[in-house]
């Protein structure tokens, strides 16, 4: 029977490939909103399916799930550096994705708004919300690439210490690139991002 840890495994492959299409699709807001939009609608097309959704919903609640139950096991007899930062960086994963899927699905279905860059960047644009926005999307990109590379790291355990570390090394200095890029973008630091008043208004108190 296959271990919790290779389940863990299998089930990231779906995951990676999602997160790897989704921030493509937030790189191409460099190229400004309307491209990135238009991205977005194309990849839906795809991910949208109820094939390809419910079981992506149903990785991200295993992962979630079984990361948590990872950490938790292994905290104590986790030795070394690159252990805690694969321990570290699946905790922040866990923790954004609950509340990331959480906040995308009520969006969609209480709230019956279409969950595009406007609702993802809204926060960033009413006070004092930024200030929970950029550490959030900015360590959540970095600890996907950390996670990735831990898991290079570690699946080389046979090869030369100079190919590990670079299979370390190299996912970190993309996703700490990355991940500026795309915080960056969300906020309007390099193209103008105009969010809509209903958008914003998930932020404030609603006046009768
Ligand atoms: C800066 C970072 C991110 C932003 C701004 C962002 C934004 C969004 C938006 C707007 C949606 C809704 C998409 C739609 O309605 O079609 C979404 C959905 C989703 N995101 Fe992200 N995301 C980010 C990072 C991530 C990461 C790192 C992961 C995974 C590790 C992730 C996993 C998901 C999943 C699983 C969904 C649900 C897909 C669906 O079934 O509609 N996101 N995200």
């Amino acid at each position: 029977m296959p271990t919790l840890r290779a389940l863990h495994r299998t089930s990231a492959v779906l995951i990676a490939a999602f997160a790897l299409l989704h921030l493509a699709n937030h790189l191409v807001l460099l190229a400004g909103v309307p491209a990135h939009i238009a991205f977005m609608k194309a990849a839906r097309v795809v991910y949208r399916q109820p094939w390809v959704e419910v079981p992506l919903l149903l990785c991200v609640a295993f992962q979630v799930g079984s990361g948590l139950w990872l950490v938790v096991r292994g905290w104590k007899h986790g030795r070394g550096a690159v252990a805690r930062l694969q321990a570290l960086s699946g905790a922040i994963l866990a923790f954004f994705l609950l509340i990331h899927v959480g906040a995308v699905l009520s969006g969609r279905m209480l709230l019956d708004l279409d969950t595009n860059l406007y609702f993802a960047v809204a926060g960033f644009y009413v006070p004092p919300f930024q200030f929970f926005f950029w550490p959030y999307y900015f360590l959540a990109v970095l600890a996907l690439f950390a996670h990735l590379g831990c898991a290079a790291w570690r699946h080389l355990s046979k090869a030369p210490p100079r190919s590990r570390r670079l299979a370390l090394a190299l996912p970190l200095l993309v996703g700490s690139v990355v991940s500026l890029l795309i915080v960056l973008s969300l906020a309007g630091k390099i193209q103008p991002v105009e969010v809509p008043a209903e958008y914003k208004a998930k932020f404030t108190l609603q006046q009768s």
